[in-house]
């Protein structure tokens, strides 16, 4: 069967939890196996309430593993050799539940202790009631996971087992067998539906992306190497989680992100006046290139080489964009992210930057020659926080950068929005 043809000789830790979805794990099973998986299942004790051992078991071909405490699971495939030997853990159904205890990093059974104890890549397919899917915990939970990696399937939207009607539905068994071909194919999972995964609706973000142009006379200007990749994605990822996002962009040579209000500019000082004229704004991503300096005076006409002598720029400093946009008021954005770009001493300059420019966060990347950031489709980043130790991230494609911080940002306001009384 060549559909789904990377599954196969793939080790798959199927991790059933307790939904009504469950029911629908033998199908999986079964489906996974036809295209060359093998599963192992890991079944909690909710999990068994909808499905039973013998069930997976018999589908599986293989002993169902339920319990931390028991000695001989542990000594014939302790919890650390279950992980050890998948290639993937899938988790579905994933319920409320056990997406807050792996949030939360809790090992209480053994379905909690694999997924606390595994370095491999995991999948979770969410399930549950809708309002306990919208709750602003499981929000910030999902949140989360997903900025620590973990791909999310579905939930689908539709009738559910409870009576009520929305997002929330386990996503079917071929629907998860699609997801993790295309996890083993080294595709990101199918986007969650729109009104599944919007946590920034209602959020109005503002993001800055490419470099300024800066006009020596009416034919030259001072550029520099930016290519706005990443600020472009920062702007459709925040878009995705369903915040209305304006994106003021330097010149690029990229198509506008989907769903994004663009305002073009030139200069710094256009920038900064179409950012002023967006406000107010939720969230402001600072990730322009913006020029330091510009020409003091502009040349009315093309400079000619008439002279002995070239001629010489007197340069003047543009205004800081992020540094102003920072400044407290009531018009400052709730959250400002700035971006730092640095060739040495990455974290400690960037620390020292994000203080000086008083923003709350500030992506800190390693713009050294052969680092192929400027221009290239990959970041290496450190997430720099006021109160937090900094964050490093692997090297990832520059969209996928964007979908963290997106994640992260989400996460902060979910965190905000639970705090409330
Ligand atoms: N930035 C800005 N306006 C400027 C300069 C920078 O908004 N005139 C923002 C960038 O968008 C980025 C952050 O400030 O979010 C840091 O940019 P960077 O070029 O790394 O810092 P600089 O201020 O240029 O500091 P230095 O040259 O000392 O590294």
């Amino acid at each position: 069967m060549a559909e789904y043809e990377s599954l196969r000789g793939k080790h798959v830790l199927l991790i059933v939890s307790g939904g009504i979805a469950a029911y629908k794990t033998p199908e999986l099973v079964r489906r996974l196996r036809e295209r060359g998986a093998s599963v192992r299942c890991v079944l909690t004790r909710g999990g068994s309430q909808f499905v039973t051992p013998l069930a997976l078991q018999a589908v599986s071909e293989d002993k169902v593993y339920t319990d931390l405490w028991s000695l001989t699971d542990e000594s014939e495939m302790g919890h650390i050799q279950l992980s050890r030997q998948a290639d993937v853990l899938l988790v579905a159904p994933a319920t409320a539940n056990i997406l807050a205890r792996m949030a939360q990093g809790l090992a209480e059974d053994l379905a909690s202790t694999v997924l606390l104890a595994t370095d491999k890549p995991v999948l979770v397919a969410p399930a549950m009631n809708v309002r306990m899917y919208q709750h602003p915990a499981t929000q910030a939970n999902l949140a989360v996971l997903r900025q620590r990696g973990v791909t999310l399937v579905g939930p689908n939207e539709g009738p559910m087992a409870c009576g009520e009607y929305g997002p929330g539905r386990m996503s079917e068994p071929m629907e998860l067998v699609a997801a993790l071909a295309a996890h083993f194919d080294g595709q990101t999972a199918p986007p969650l539906p729109v009104s599944a995964a919007r946590p920034l609706a209602g959020r109005h973000a503002l993001v800055t992306s490419g470099p300024t142009h800066e006009p020596i006379d009416p034919v030259r200007y001072i550029a520099n190497r930016s290519s706005g990749k990443q600020g472009h994605a920062v702007a459709a990822a925040l878009a995705a989680l369903g915040a209305r996002v304006t994106l003021v962009s330097g010149p690029v040579a990229l198509p506008d992100p989907a769903g994004c209000r663009v305002l073009r500019v030139e200069t710094a000082r256009e920038m900064l006046a179409a950012c002023t004229s967006a406000l107010p704004a939720d969230i402001l991503v600072a990730a322009a290139a913006v020029a330091d300096w510009r020409v003091a005076v502009e040349a009315g006409h093309k400079l000619k080489k008439d002279g002995d002598r070239p001629p010489a720029l007197a340069l003047t400093e543009n205004p800081d964009i992020l540094a102003t946009l920072s400044r407290p008021g009531p018009a400052r954005p709730a959250l400002v992210v700035g971006f730092a770009a640095e060739t040495r001493d990455v974290v400690a300059y960037a620390t020292a930057k994000r203080a000086r420019k008083g923003c709350d966060w500030i992506i800190a990347n390693d713009v050294a020659p052969g680092s192929g950031t400027f221009g290239g489709d990959h970041n290496h980043v450190h997430l720099i926080r006021a109160d937090r130790e900094p964050e490093t991230w692997p090297r990832l494609p520059k969209a996928e950068v964007a979908q963290r911080l997106a994640a992260a940002i989400a996460q902060h306001f979910a965190a905000r929005e639970s705090d409330r009384p």
